[in-house]
């Protein structure tokens, strides 16, 4: 599938109908969606067949491009039940049975159970602005322990040494693969700006 052709797929996924703040409800936009699994596709071929999972899947954009480019099987994790639904019935309006959804807290992801399961876990975390500092390492610890190949993450570069210095602690491999501009839509009140950009580096974990 070519890069634009699944970028407009990506277009059609429904996104948070009423995003919590707390939760840092933003959506992956369907251009940096495609872009992160394009890459994952063609670059590292961590995607057909590979058994996926996405946490803090939201509405699922991630996991519906995922399935989309043939994952054997893509999981998505999310805490909130408003945002399964919407995934649930994106799942239904994209016809895909290659993807599934556990409703659960992946700080309290029973990590014993999970431990190398997946082949690759794909996210976009919640980057732990929101009264909840080190979020974003507690999903990457996880996501760590949950893969058997690679993790890719979106992170913003103003964290990258500590990311770094993390990933040394845990003796993993990181490659930046691109820095990007996240605009974060006006979704919520305090935002007086229509959109506000923020870099943001898009990262590879090589577990193995
Ligand atoms: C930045 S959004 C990304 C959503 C989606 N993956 C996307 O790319 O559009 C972060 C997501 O993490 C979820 N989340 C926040 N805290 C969580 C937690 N402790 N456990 C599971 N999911 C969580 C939020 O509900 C939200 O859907």
């Amino acid at each position: 599938m070519k890069l634009k052709e699944l970028e407009s797929c990506l277009q059609q996924v429904d996104v948070f109908e009423d995003p919590k703040i707390l939760l840092e409800q933003y959506p992956t936009s369907p251009h940096i969606a495609a872009h992160m699994l394009y890459t994952i596709h063609n670059t590292f071929d961590d995607i057909e067949n590979k058994l996926v999972a996405d946490l803090g899947c939201g509405c699922g954009v991630l996991s519906i491009g995922s399935a989309v480019l043939n994952a054997g099987l893509c999981v998505g994790f999310d805490i909130d039940q408003d945002a399964l639904e919407v995934f649930k019935k994106n799942k239904e309006e994209f016809e895909l049975t290659n993807i599934d959804m556990v409703q659960s807290d992946v700080c309290s992801l029973e990590l014993a159970s999970n431990t190398k399961r997946y082949d690759t876990v794909i996210m976009n975390p919640p980057f732990g602005t929101k009264h909840n500092k080190g979020m974003d390492m507690q999903f990457l610890k996880t996501a760590l322990n949950m893969a058997q190949s690679s993790v890719y993450s979106l992170h913003k570069t103003s964290t990258r040494e500590h990311v770094q210095k993390k990933a040394n602690d845990w003796k993993v491999k990181m490659e930046v693969i691109a820095e990007l501009r996240y605009d974060l839509p006006a979704s919520y009140k305090f935002h007086k700006k229509k959109s506000v950009d923020i870099e943001v580096d898009f990262i590879r974990f090589c577990v193995t």
